[in-house]
């Protein structure tokens, strides 16, 4: 059962700046929601019922976000617009399932992982990396059902143009299980063109197994001197971990950028 799921969310967005100087990247709203909100109706909608927030000191803003009922408690008191009492319910309901941890230094997507070690119970979790919004069909569930058909860690995965692969995580596929779910023997963290086994990239859902911790302990600075996510993957690859990639069927936008942003508010507004 997949029950848990950690958002790593301490990153600084400086490929929104300016907007993100003085703002979380996460809180900026998408058709008039916070990107974040779509990212946790997505866990919750697939069963999720605690989620992690690695934030870090300088991303306060996102605690206080969730956190802020004195001062709806006020306002609704004075205004009884049924609109912001229901968007109030809303936060209350999050509220209910987020905890916070701290990644104050920006180490990379492994370490925000490894933050959230003493909080893990089952054997497996989920991980969302929040600029990565996938849209009209639910990632986190199908990525669900195809880890409880398999009893295996689990990917997203799409195939990018191979001009593009040095922003990804790339892999290569072992063997085909079926049209959209692949075994895969190796990922590396975004290579040059050269060094790349494929054209197709990891995208930001992951199912994790607990063991990843005892390999993120283990790993040394990668790519870019950061501790990454793929290279704990490629570590328990190496031991005879099943890894699957999960071609998704949603639409993928990243928010990460200003160009998918934009985009993001149009193509959610036509939704
Ligand atoms: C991270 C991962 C990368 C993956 C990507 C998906 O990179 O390290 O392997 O392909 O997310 O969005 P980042 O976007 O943090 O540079």
């Amino acid at each position: 059962m997949i029950k848990q799921a950690i958002i790593p969310l301490a990153g600084l967005g400086t490929r929104l700046l300016p907007l993100t100087s003085v703002f979380a990247k996460e809180l900026l709203p998408i058709n008039g929601k916070p990107g974040i909100q779509y990212i946790l109706d997505e866990c919750i909608d697939a069963g999720v019922k605690e989620i992690i927030f690695i934030i870090s000191e300088k991303k306060e803003m996102i605690k206080k976000y969730f956190n802020n009922d004195k001062f709806y408690k006020s306002i609704i008191k004075k205004k009884k617009d049924p609109r912001i009492i229901n968007e109030y319910r809303k936060i209350l309901k999050y509220k209910k399932m987020i905890k916070f941890v701290y990644q104050n230094k920006p180490l990379g997507t492994g370490d925000a992982v490894l933050k959230t070690k003493k909080y893990i119970k089952n054997n497996f979790f989920l991980m969302l990396l929040p600029d990565d919004l996938i849209i009209k069909k639910n990632c986190s569930k199908s990525m669900i059902q195809v880890h409880k058909r398999y009893n295996s860690s689990v990917m997203a995965s799409m195939k990018v143009n191979k001009k593009n692969v040095s922003r990804w995580g790339i892999y290569k596929i072992n063997k085909r299980l079926n049209k959209n779910n692949f075994l895969i023997n190796g990922v590396i963290e975004k290579p040059s063109i050269k060094e790349a086994p494929s054209n197709k990239a990891v995208i930001g859902r992951y199912i994790l197994p607990k063991s990843i911790f005892s390999r993120l302990i283990k790993l040394k600075p990668g790519k870019g001197g950061e501790i990454h996510i793929t290279d704990a993957i490629q570590s328990l690859i190496n031991e005879k971990h099943k890894f699957i990639a999960h071609n998704f069927s949603g639409n993928y936008l990243d928010c990460g950028s200003m160009q998918g942003y934009i985009k993001s508010n149009l193509e959610i507004a036509k939704l």
